[in-house]
């Protein structure tokens, strides 16, 4: 195990595999509440994407379980199969496709069972995809899982049951989410649904629909009551969290006043991260993800205030040269990032920042992608996670540009930017080998069970020998070792 442990490639592999976007195949289990009869049919859900599909199929499972339905993970024992999708590139809706095909031995053994598709790759598709993959009786868009249970019974029928409606308000706010399959530590919270952004490559805006965000009392209720049992990190999830606005005068939402922190009648987003924050100081509160033209020095300083708001910025560049983001439709450029950068260092000195980056959008050159990386020299990121440019149909960017970088030369370039970021991440753990950080503890290490993992607040996974502590209680630990993706330690 040590040496394993010990093992640059498969720490960093280790890392990498939280990637957000890239999560799969990860199954949940629920138990239908006491009130609620039983209806002798078995659902088994199955995630891919983001943080935020997640949290939703956490939803769908609510909705189920109140309807009658028990879960399993077994999804040869499932009346209802769900795969909850991702499009965000074309690799992940064939992930999709090829888990599908594995769906077909429980339709050809179990008469009646049923296949329903969710989340973005459902929106993106709609109807076609009942053409395009005849295994598939629901198909259901991320704002629509509140009519599944009337869906299913659509299909129990021998129809097909189809519904992709978008909505401008719909944000599952009242619905409680199961987290039977989480450690009982860590969880997320989504706070708004869509993008109103229109960045060119990207097909969340079409697959999420508009910009909304939850009522914040909604928000505070829930991350009071997963505090109450005993949870102890909750995770603020949105698209873009600086833009969070919320008020009971729906016409105060749509006029922003920038950098004022209390608009009479409005929740900001620096103001939601502060009353999170003071449901209790040992309550950790991390968020994802940070717009670069949206975030505000406000919520640097709220940040820097609050001991337990997690000192981690996950700020996507994307591109580092002023003409690929100006195309990109980032509406930021290169001198706008740095001035981010500088803000956050000097407001909040012991921040980690990590980022996502795309190589190989159009027309991108060789000098462009050097602007990319000498920003990431700039940055000094602990974490990224770095992306082929995958055209996806429908988007600004496929419509009005030309996928022009050779898949050899897109290929190449991310082997750079990834050899680049092992290099900085590991140089970045290296100056932390004799620090002393406060972890909570997640749990046992997939590696060696005789250790712990955890996070410091700067989002590094650290692990170190277990003594009697227990999950979900905060140590000291002393880093003594490190590889480029993990800290090593031991409890002090
Ligand atoms: N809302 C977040 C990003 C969500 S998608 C933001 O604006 O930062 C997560 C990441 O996937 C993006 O940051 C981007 O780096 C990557 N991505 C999105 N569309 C892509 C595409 N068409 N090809 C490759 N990477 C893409
Ligand atoms: Fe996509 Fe841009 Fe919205 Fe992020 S901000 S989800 S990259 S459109
Ligand atoms: Fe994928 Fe949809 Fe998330 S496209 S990254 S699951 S918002």
């Amino acid at each position: 195990m040590e040496t394993k442990l010990y093992n640059n490639e498969i720490a960093f592999e280790l890392s990498t595999k939280k990637i957000e976007e890239e999560r799969q195949g990860e199954t949940l289990a629920v138990e239908r509440p006491a009130s609620v009869q039983s209806n002798g049919k078995k659902f088994y859900i199955e995630s891919y994407g983001c943080q935020m599909n997640f949290a939703d199929s956490e939803v769908v499972a609510s909705i189920l379980a109140n309807a009658g339905f028990d879960s399993t993970t077994q999804y040869t024992d499932a009346d209802l199969i769900l795969i909850n999708t991702c499009a965000i590139r074309d690799n992940a809706e064939q992930r999709v496709r090829n888990r599908l095909q594995g769906f077909n031995i429980v339709k050809k053994n179990k008469k009646g069972a049923l296949v329903g598709v969710l989340g973005c790759m459902a929106e993106r598709l709609k109807e076609k995809f009942l053409e395009e993959e005849k295994i598939v009786d629901i198909v259901v868009g991320p704002d629509a899982y509140r009519s599944l249970p009337a869906l299913v019974e659509e299909a129990e029928t021998g129809q097909k049951a189809v519904n992709v409606l978008l909505s401008r308000e719909e944000t599952y706010a009242e619905i409680n989410p199961v987290r039977l399959n989480s450690n009982g530590i860590t969880a997320f919270i989504s706070i708004m649904r869509g993008c109103d952004n229109m960045c060119a490559f990207c097909v969340v805006p079409f697959t999420r629909g508009r910009e909304r965000s939850r009522d914040y009392r909604s928000i505070i209720e829930e991350a009071q009551d997963l505090y109450n049992r005993g949870y102890r990190e909750v995770t603020l999830l949105g698209q873009n969290v600086d833009s969070y606005r919320f008020s009971d005068d729906k016409t105060l939402v749509g006029k922003r006043l920038v950098e004022a922190k209390y608009e009479e009648g409005v929740v900001n987003f620096a103001r939601l991260l502060e009353m999170v924050a003071q449901i209790a100081p040992d309550l950790r509160v991390r968020f994802s993800t940070s717009h670069p033209k949206d975030m505000t020095d406000d919520v640097l300083y709220t940040m820097a205030k609050y001991n337990n708001i997690c000192k981690y910025i996950h700020l996507p560049l994307q591109s580092g040269n002023s003409r690929v983001l100006e195309m990109m439709n980032r509406t930021y450029d290169r001198e706008w990032y740095k001035n981010r950068i500088d803000a956050i260092k000097q407001i909040v000195p012991d921040a980690a920042i990590s980022t996502d980056i795309i190589v190989g959008f159009c027309s991108e050159t060789e000098d462009e992608l050097r602007d990319t990386m000498t920003m990431m020299e700039y940055a000094k990121y602990t974490m990224a996670y770095m992306f082929i440019y995958s055209e996806r149909p429908g988007t600004l960017a496929a419509k009005k540009y030309k996928d022009d970088i050779a898949e050899e030369e897109k290929k190449r370039r991310l082997n750079e930017v990834i050899q680049l970021h092992r290099i900085q991440s590991l140089e970045s753990n290296k100056a932390d080998v004799g620090k002393a950080f406060e972890v909570l503890i997640e749990g046992t290490s997939a590696r060696d069970e005789n250790y712990f993992f955890g996070r410091n607040s700067q989002n590094k996974v650290i692990v170190f020998p277990k003594q009697s502590q227990q999950p979900g209680q905060y140590v000291q630990v002393k880093v003594t070792d490190c590889t480029s993706g993990t800290l090593i330690g031991e409890a002090v």
